[in-house]
């Protein structure tokens, strides 16, 4: 079953999700790094660094949010990054972020849906997502998009939450998880289901091998599973 942010509306999942980031995007990048206690900007750094290895001259941030993925993917030093988002607030956010660190001349926001993108086939050398692909209303449609805009050759970067497999990671992880997360996220975000939403629509999600066959499905290939702080997230890397 589909997991979507507000139980009660009638909306599709795509609707709900940008309202839902609509409505935290002031609080969002505050939430993220508390509640994450800053680990979230080390995953990234750590995707740009696996991705350093491939060809990165063009690069599409999808689901880019307010953009901290596409700032941590300028140390590249790539031609080109647009990010592309669903929510026209998260990405206002993220506008006047590059603004501030003088990053507007190289990152460029783009308003618009993941299952269908305004590119071109063939056109980017690298897709970054960040937390983003478990929000899509149809994960296959989305990821067959990566494919098809992406070079041949090219390499889609996926850092995703994860569930911790072991004893005691697991339960300490749970606890935190679907207890406390939701709690300090909804008296700050004060939006009451956001932070629900959020463990509920990880534990719906595919991990792992699950995710991997799904992407290799869809055509990519030499896909590579880094598990990141106890498989809390995970970093997929796949080629087209
Ligand atoms: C949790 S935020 C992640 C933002 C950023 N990538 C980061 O690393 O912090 C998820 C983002 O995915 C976007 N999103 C969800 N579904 C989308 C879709 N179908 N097309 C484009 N963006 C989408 C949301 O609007 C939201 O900004």
């Amino acid at each position: 079953m589909q997991v979507k942010p507000y139980k009660d509306s009638g909306q599709e999942k795509k609707q709900q999700v940008e309202q839902m980031f609509d409505r935290i995007a002031p609080k969002y990048d505050f939430l993220n790094h508390f509640l994450s206690l800053g680990i979230d900007k080390l995953w990234r750094r750590k995707a740009v660094r696996l991705l350093s290895q491939y060809a990165h001259e063009t690069v599409l941030d999808v689901a880019s949010g307010t953009g901290d993925f596409a700032v941590a993917a300028s140390r590249l030093k790539p031609t080109s990054i647009i990010g592309f988002d669903l929510s026209e607030k998260m990405l206002e956010v993220g506008r006047a972020k590059v603004q501030k660190l003088r990053l507007a001349s190289l990152i460029s926001f783009v308003k618009g849906d993941s299952e269908q993108m305004p590119f071109s086939d063939n056109q980017f050398d690298a897709i970054t997502v960040g937390f983003g692909v478990r929000n899509f209303e149809n994960l296959k449609q989305g990821l067959s998009e990566f494919f098809r805009v992406l070079k041949p050759g090219g390499t889609a970067v996926i850092l995703e939450f994860s569930k911790p497999r072991y004893f005691p990671m697991k339960q300490i992880y749970y606890f935190y998880f679907l207890k406390i997360l939701p709690w300090i996220g909804r008296i700050v975000s004060k939006d009451h289901s956001a932070y629900s939403y959020l463990p509920e629509s990880v534990l719906a999600f595919p991990d792992g091998q699950d995710f991997i066959n799904i992407l290799s499905g869809l055509g990519f290939s030499d896909i590579e599973e880094h598990r990141l702080t106890f498989g809390i997230a995970t970093i997929y890397l796949a080629h087209k």
